[in-house]
């Protein structure tokens, strides 16, 4: 039975995505067999690997169709990493579900009826607490936190782990906290240093050896639908996600 990991910040632009498809691609590099759910509205997983979803396959369906799920799993260009489609319309699940039974158990459906066709599955999370991210920490058995080298990176971590908390105590007693990243260093900026230092303190050994840096080819691949191992494999970008999916897999134990 695969591993569920939840890749959640509820701030914006920090990396998730970013970290979502390129592990997925380094870990599907390795051959191991990884499904990616884009459970964000913005569905930028789904766009960044060049799946255009139909209306009737994608995640927002999926929920409400639990045992339809294996349909709704897409092709991408590397066959061990395939992906679960999100459409703007999810962006309305955060309100309907509010009324549903149980409504924080929906993603965790979905993941049970595919999750022993795969070793790894991610779930790339919007950028807030709000139901969906909840599902997806009730559907997962880790969480991973990329955490931006800048100023305010540790602003809302405490809220973020008091969620955290809240969902083992009461809804998932299984989750636990796998690491957090660090995303877009940028080694020159003393600041950077600073807060990697700040982070280490406060996080201790759940934070990543690998630090990923500040890279163009990063910001560039999903413009051509490609995680970056398959755009430009050399880059310093391709290069440290690479050994993040190694340093996964050693932590996760697989
Ligand atoms: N290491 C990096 N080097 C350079 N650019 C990066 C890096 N990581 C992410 N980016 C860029 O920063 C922006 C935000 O990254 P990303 O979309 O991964 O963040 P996010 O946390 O998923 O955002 P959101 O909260 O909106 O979902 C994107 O334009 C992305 O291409
Ligand atoms: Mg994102």
């Amino acid at each position: 039975m695969g591993k569920t990991i939840a890749i959640v910040n509820q701030k914006g632009g920090v990396g998730k995505t970013t970290t979502a498809v390129n592990l997925a691609a380094s870990l599907a590099a390795m051959e191991k067999r990884v499904l990616l759910i884009d459970c964000d509205p913005q569905a930028n997983a789904t766009s960044g690997l060049n799946i255009v979803p139909d209306d009737a396959h994608n995640i927002y369906r999926a929920l409400y169709a639990a045992e339809t799920a294996a349909q709704m799993i897409y092709p991408s260009l590397n066959s061990y990493l395939l992906v679960l489609p999100s459409v703007p319309d999810l962006a309305a699940a955060d309100l309907e579900l509010v009324e549903k039974m149980a409504r924080e158990f929906f993603l965790q459906e979905v993941v049970r009826k595919v999750c022993s066709d795969f070793e790894f599955i991610l779930l790339d999370c919007p950028p807030s607490l709000g139901l969906l991210t909840i599902n997806a920490l009730c559907a997962a058995d880790k969480l991973l936190i990329p955490l931006q080298c800048e100023y305010y990176a540790l602003e809302g971590i405490t809220h973020l782990m008091h969620s955290f908390e809240l969902v083992r105590k009461r809804l998932n007693p299984n989750l636990e906290l796998l690491g957090v990243v660090l995303t877009m260093f940028d080694k020159r900026n003393k600041l950077a240093h600073q807060v990697e230092n700040e982070v280490r303190n406060f996080f201790g050994e759940k934070v990543f050896n690998t630090i990923i840096p500040r890279n163009v080819r990063l910001s560039e691949a999903p413009s051509h639908g490609l995680p970056v191992i398959s755009y430009d494999y050399k880059s310093k970008g391709s290069q440290a996600y690479l050994q993040l999916g190694q340093e996964f897999v050693h932590w996760i134990g697989q």
